[in-house]
Protein backbone atom coordinates (compact mmCIF):
# COMPACT_ATOMS: atom_id res chain seq x y z
CA UNK A 1 0.00 0.00 0.00
CA UNK A 2 1.40 3.43 -0.72
CA UNK A 3 2.59 5.36 2.03
CA UNK A 4 1.39 8.98 2.70
CA UNK A 5 1.83 11.97 4.93
CA UNK A 6 0.07 11.30 8.17
CA UNK A 7 -1.53 14.46 9.78
CA UNK A 8 -0.86 14.43 13.50
CA UNK A 9 -2.26 16.27 16.19
CA UNK A 10 0.99 18.72 15.84
CA UNK A 11 0.32 19.38 12.56
CA UNK A 12 -3.01 19.59 12.49
CA UNK A 13 -4.55 22.52 9.86
CA UNK A 14 -4.22 26.12 10.33
CA UNK A 15 -7.17 26.99 8.05
CA UNK A 16 -9.65 24.76 7.09
CA UNK A 17 -11.76 24.93 3.36
CA UNK A 18 -14.81 23.14 3.94
CA UNK A 19 -16.55 23.33 -0.13
CA UNK A 20 -20.02 22.51 0.28
CA UNK A 21 -20.26 24.46 3.80
CA UNK A 22 -23.12 23.01 5.05
CA UNK A 23 -22.50 19.46 4.36
CA UNK A 24 -23.55 17.44 7.25
CA UNK A 25 -21.19 14.96 6.27
CA UNK A 26 -17.75 17.78 5.92
CA UNK A 27 -19.63 18.98 9.29
CA UNK A 28 -19.21 15.92 10.95
CA UNK A 29 -15.49 15.63 9.59
CA UNK A 30 -14.61 19.09 11.39
CA UNK A 31 -16.07 18.19 14.40
CA UNK A 32 -14.40 14.89 14.59
CA UNK A 33 -10.62 16.99 13.94
CA UNK A 34 -9.28 17.42 17.03
CA UNK A 35 -8.70 20.74 16.14
CA UNK A 36 -7.65 23.37 18.34
CA UNK A 37 -10.33 26.63 18.52
CA UNK A 38 -8.21 29.03 17.08
CA UNK A 39 -8.26 27.12 13.74
CA UNK A 40 -9.92 29.16 10.41
CA UNK A 41 -12.84 27.56 9.17
CA UNK A 42 -13.81 28.59 5.60
CA UNK A 43 -16.77 27.52 4.84
CA UNK A 44 -17.71 27.75 0.99
CA UNK A 45 -21.02 27.64 -0.72
CA UNK A 46 -23.88 28.82 -2.04
CA UNK A 47 -26.14 29.79 1.00
CA UNK A 48 -24.15 32.02 2.97
CA UNK A 49 -27.01 32.78 5.76
CA UNK A 50 -27.19 28.70 6.24
CA UNK A 51 -24.06 28.46 6.55
CA UNK A 52 -23.18 31.61 8.75
CA UNK A 53 -25.96 30.16 10.88
CA UNK A 54 -23.95 26.66 11.18
CA UNK A 55 -21.10 28.18 11.42
CA UNK A 56 -21.94 28.53 14.70
CA UNK A 57 -22.41 25.62 15.97
CA UNK A 58 -18.73 24.62 15.26
CA UNK A 59 -16.37 25.22 17.77
CA UNK A 60 -13.98 26.94 15.55
CA UNK A 61 -12.56 30.63 14.20
CA UNK A 62 -15.32 30.28 10.99
CA UNK A 63 -15.93 32.85 7.88
CA UNK A 64 -18.10 32.57 4.65
CA UNK A 65 -17.53 32.76 0.91
CA UNK A 66 -19.58 32.21 -1.87
CA UNK A 67 -18.61 29.13 -4.17
CA UNK A 68 -21.04 27.50 -6.79
CA UNK A 69 -19.85 24.16 -8.01
CA UNK A 70 -21.39 24.52 -11.11
CA UNK A 71 -19.51 28.03 -11.63
CA UNK A 72 -16.83 26.19 -13.63
CA UNK A 73 -15.00 29.60 -14.89
CA UNK A 74 -15.23 30.67 -10.90
CA UNK A 75 -13.23 27.97 -9.73
CA UNK A 76 -9.67 29.00 -10.32
CA UNK A 77 -10.11 32.97 -9.50
CA UNK A 78 -11.90 31.52 -6.33
CA UNK A 79 -9.29 28.95 -5.21
CA UNK A 80 -6.69 31.84 -5.77
CA UNK A 81 -8.32 34.38 -3.66
CA UNK A 82 -8.67 32.06 -0.45
CA UNK A 83 -4.69 30.87 -0.75
CA UNK A 84 -4.07 34.35 -1.22
CA UNK A 85 -5.11 35.42 2.31
CA UNK A 86 -2.92 32.48 3.54
CA UNK A 87 -1.93 28.62 3.46
CA UNK A 88 -4.50 26.21 3.79
CA UNK A 89 -3.94 22.85 5.58
CA UNK A 90 -7.01 20.63 4.96
CA UNK A 91 -9.53 20.77 2.13
CA UNK A 92 -12.52 18.45 1.74
CA UNK A 93 -14.59 18.42 -1.15
CA UNK A 94 -17.89 17.98 0.10
CA UNK A 95 -20.45 19.70 -2.35
CA UNK A 96 -23.08 17.33 -4.37
CA UNK A 97 -26.19 16.36 -5.12
CA UNK A 98 -28.43 13.53 -5.24
CA UNK A 99 -31.32 13.71 -7.65
CA UNK A 100 -33.75 10.78 -8.23
CA UNK A 101 -32.69 8.90 -11.13
CA UNK A 102 -36.75 8.98 -12.00
CA UNK A 103 -36.50 12.62 -12.02
CA UNK A 104 -33.32 12.59 -14.56
CA UNK A 105 -34.87 10.25 -16.36
CA UNK A 106 -37.85 12.91 -17.30
CA UNK A 107 -35.63 16.03 -17.56
CA UNK A 108 -31.81 15.10 -19.16
CA UNK A 109 -30.72 18.79 -18.74
CA UNK A 110 -30.91 17.87 -14.47
CA UNK A 111 -28.67 15.38 -14.84
CA UNK A 112 -26.48 17.62 -16.40
CA UNK A 113 -26.49 19.72 -13.41
CA UNK A 114 -25.55 16.69 -11.37
CA UNK A 115 -23.01 15.73 -13.12
CA UNK A 116 -21.95 19.20 -13.53
CA UNK A 117 -21.70 19.36 -9.22
CA UNK A 118 -20.48 16.16 -8.27
CA UNK A 119 -17.67 15.45 -10.91
CA UNK A 120 -17.08 18.71 -13.61
CA UNK A 121 -17.06 21.32 -10.75
CA UNK A 122 -14.62 19.51 -8.57
CA UNK A 123 -12.27 18.86 -11.21
CA UNK A 124 -12.10 22.16 -12.05
CA UNK A 125 -11.67 22.82 -7.94
CA UNK A 126 -9.32 20.57 -6.87
CA UNK A 127 -7.05 20.75 -9.91
CA UNK A 128 -7.04 24.23 -8.75
CA UNK A 129 -6.50 23.71 -4.77
CA UNK A 130 -3.66 20.90 -5.86
CA UNK A 131 -1.74 23.21 -8.24
CA UNK A 132 -1.65 26.01 -4.72
CA UNK A 133 -0.93 22.98 -2.39
CA UNK A 134 1.77 21.31 -4.64
CA UNK A 135 3.50 24.86 -4.30
CA UNK A 136 2.92 25.35 -0.28
CA UNK A 137 4.87 21.54 -0.40
CA UNK A 138 1.95 20.41 1.81
CA UNK A 139 -1.95 19.82 2.78
CA UNK A 140 -4.65 17.38 2.53
CA UNK A 141 -7.26 17.03 0.23
CA UNK A 142 -10.31 15.19 1.01
CA UNK A 143 -12.65 13.95 -1.63
CA UNK A 144 -16.23 12.20 -1.16
CA UNK A 145 -16.57 9.36 -3.79
CA UNK A 146 -19.20 6.80 -2.38
CA UNK A 147 -19.86 3.26 -2.54
CA UNK A 148 -22.16 4.28 -5.68
CA UNK A 149 -19.01 4.37 -7.77
CA UNK A 150 -18.04 1.17 -7.45
CA UNK A 151 -20.70 -0.34 -10.12
CA UNK A 152 -23.45 1.23 -11.35
CA UNK A 153 -27.10 0.71 -10.66
CA UNK A 154 -30.12 1.16 -12.92
CA UNK A 155 -32.02 2.82 -9.53
CA UNK A 156 -28.62 5.18 -9.76
CA UNK A 157 -26.78 5.30 -12.35
CA UNK A 158 -26.32 8.95 -13.51
CA UNK A 159 -25.25 9.91 -9.59
CA UNK A 160 -23.32 6.29 -9.78
CA UNK A 161 -21.21 7.41 -12.88
CA UNK A 162 -20.97 10.81 -11.64
CA UNK A 163 -19.11 9.30 -8.18
CA UNK A 164 -17.11 6.88 -10.49
CA UNK A 165 -15.27 9.73 -12.34
CA UNK A 166 -15.22 11.09 -9.41
CA UNK A 167 -13.44 8.32 -7.99
CA UNK A 168 -10.58 7.87 -10.87
CA UNK A 169 -9.85 11.63 -10.93
CA UNK A 170 -8.95 11.63 -7.06
CA UNK A 171 -7.57 8.08 -7.70
CA UNK A 172 -5.46 10.22 -10.54
CA UNK A 173 -4.81 13.36 -8.54
CA UNK A 174 -3.65 11.06 -5.73
CA UNK A 175 -0.72 9.10 -7.67
CA UNK A 176 -0.07 12.96 -9.32
CA UNK A 177 0.81 14.59 -5.93
CA UNK A 178 2.84 11.50 -4.38
CA UNK A 179 5.89 12.78 -3.09
CA UNK A 180 4.85 16.74 -3.23
CA UNK A 181 4.27 16.79 0.46
CA UNK A 182 0.32 17.05 -0.45
CA UNK A 183 -1.99 14.22 0.42
CA UNK A 184 -5.62 13.00 -0.71
CA UNK A 185 -7.83 11.03 1.26
CA UNK A 186 -10.72 9.21 -1.24
CA UNK A 187 -13.82 8.70 1.52
CA UNK A 188 -16.43 5.60 -0.04
CA UNK A 189 -19.22 5.87 2.46
CA UNK A 190 -22.09 3.62 1.73
CA UNK A 191 -25.59 4.98 2.27
CA UNK A 192 -25.47 7.63 5.12
CA UNK A 193 -28.74 8.79 7.09
CA UNK A 194 -29.23 12.17 6.45
CA UNK A 195 -30.41 15.26 4.85
CA UNK A 196 -29.09 13.97 1.47
CA UNK A 197 -31.04 10.55 2.03
CA UNK A 198 -33.91 11.92 3.73
CA UNK A 199 -36.86 10.01 2.68
CA UNK A 200 -35.08 7.12 1.44
CA UNK A 201 -35.46 3.95 3.57
CA UNK A 202 -31.90 3.08 4.56
CA UNK A 203 -29.90 0.45 2.86
CA UNK A 204 -28.08 -2.75 4.41
CA UNK A 205 -24.91 -0.96 6.44
CA UNK A 206 -25.91 2.54 6.49
CA UNK A 207 -24.20 4.53 8.45
CA UNK A 208 -24.22 8.45 10.41
CA UNK A 209 -22.49 11.77 9.65
CA UNK A 210 -20.85 11.06 12.88
CA UNK A 211 -19.36 7.51 11.61
CA UNK A 212 -17.91 9.24 8.83
CA UNK A 213 -16.43 11.99 10.19
CA UNK A 214 -14.63 9.91 12.85
CA UNK A 215 -13.54 7.44 10.15
CA UNK A 216 -12.34 10.38 8.18
CA UNK A 217 -10.41 11.72 11.44
CA UNK A 218 -8.69 8.21 12.40
CA UNK A 219 -7.71 8.11 8.67
CA UNK A 220 -6.25 11.53 8.56
CA UNK A 221 -3.90 10.46 11.63
CA UNK A 222 -2.40 7.00 9.79
CA UNK A 223 -1.62 6.54 6.38
CA UNK A 224 -4.91 5.26 4.82
CA UNK A 225 -5.53 6.50 0.88
CA UNK A 226 -8.93 5.23 1.16
CA UNK A 227 -11.48 4.77 3.72
CA UNK A 228 -14.90 2.83 3.78
CA UNK A 229 -17.79 3.75 6.24
CA UNK A 230 -18.76 1.54 7.42
CA UNK A 231 -15.28 -0.52 7.53
CA UNK A 232 -17.21 -3.36 5.90
CA UNK A 233 -18.03 -1.80 2.78
CA UNK A 234 -14.39 -2.35 1.54
CA UNK A 235 -15.34 -6.63 1.18
CA UNK A 236 -18.99 -5.75 -0.25
CA UNK A 237 -17.74 -3.95 -2.69
CA UNK A 238 -15.42 -7.04 -4.19
CA UNK A 239 -18.91 -8.70 -4.02
CA UNK A 240 -20.70 -6.37 -5.39
CA UNK A 241 -18.33 -6.30 -8.41
CA UNK A 242 -18.81 -10.52 -8.82
CA UNK A 243 -22.22 -10.03 -8.88
CA UNK A 244 -23.50 -11.47 -12.92
CA UNK A 245 -25.15 -8.62 -14.62
CA UNK A 246 -28.67 -10.33 -15.17
CA UNK A 247 -28.54 -10.67 -11.19
CA UNK A 248 -27.65 -7.18 -10.94
CA UNK A 249 -29.93 -5.70 -13.06
CA UNK A 250 -32.76 -7.36 -10.61
CA UNK A 251 -31.58 -5.82 -8.24
CA UNK A 252 -34.59 -2.70 -7.27
CA UNK A 253 -32.30 -0.57 -6.05
N1 LIG B 1 -25.37 11.21 2.30
C1 LIG B 1 -24.97 10.07 1.74
O1 LIG B 1 -25.62 9.01 1.81
C2 LIG B 1 -23.65 10.05 0.99
C3 LIG B 1 -23.06 8.80 0.72
C4 LIG B 1 -21.87 8.77 0.02
C5 LIG B 1 -21.29 9.95 -0.40
N2 LIG B 1 -21.90 11.14 -0.12
C6 LIG B 1 -21.26 12.35 -0.63
O2 LIG B 1 -20.79 13.13 0.44
C7 LIG B 1 -20.82 14.51 0.08
C8 LIG B 1 -21.53 15.30 1.18
O3 LIG B 1 -22.87 14.83 1.31
P1 LIG B 1 -23.77 15.13 2.59
O4 LIG B 1 -24.35 13.84 3.05
O5 LIG B 1 -23.03 15.96 3.53
O6 LIG B 1 -24.96 15.94 1.89
P2 LIG B 1 -25.51 17.41 2.15
O7 LIG B 1 -25.62 17.70 3.61
O8 LIG B 1 -26.73 17.53 1.30
O9 LIG B 1 -24.35 18.33 1.57
C9 LIG B 1 -24.16 18.55 0.20
C10 LIG B 1 -23.46 19.88 0.05
O10 LIG B 1 -23.27 20.15 -1.35
C11 LIG B 1 -23.60 21.51 -1.56
N3 LIG B 1 -23.90 21.81 -2.95
C12 LIG B 1 -24.82 21.24 -3.76
N4 LIG B 1 -24.78 21.83 -4.97
C13 LIG B 1 -23.81 22.79 -4.90
C14 LIG B 1 -23.30 23.73 -5.81
N5 LIG B 1 -23.76 23.85 -7.07
N6 LIG B 1 -22.30 24.55 -5.41
C15 LIG B 1 -21.81 24.48 -4.16
N7 LIG B 1 -22.26 23.60 -3.24
C16 LIG B 1 -23.24 22.77 -3.62
C17 LIG B 1 -24.82 21.73 -0.67
O11 LIG B 1 -25.05 23.11 -0.55
P3 LIG B 1 -26.53 23.75 -0.41
O12 LIG B 1 -26.79 23.85 1.05
O13 LIG B 1 -26.39 25.08 -1.08
O14 LIG B 1 -27.50 22.84 -1.12
C18 LIG B 1 -24.28 21.06 0.60
O15 LIG B 1 -23.41 21.94 1.26
C19 LIG B 1 -21.51 14.59 -1.29
O16 LIG B 1 -20.52 14.65 -2.30
C20 LIG B 1 -22.23 13.26 -1.38
O17 LIG B 1 -22.42 12.84 -2.71
C21 LIG B 1 -23.05 11.23 0.58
Amino acid sequence: MTKHPKMTASDLPGRILLLGGTSEIGRAILRSLDAPPDTEVILAGRDERRMAELGETLPFRVQTVRYDGTALDTHQHFVDEIFAAGPVGLVISAAGILTPQEVLDRDPAQAGLLVQTNLTGQVTTLLAVAGHLRAQGSGVIVVLSSVAAVRPRKANFVYGATKAGLDAFARGLADSLHGSGVRLLLVRPGFVIGRMTAGMSPAPAATTTAAVGAAVAAALASSAPVVWVPRGLAVLSTAMRLVPRPLWRRLSR
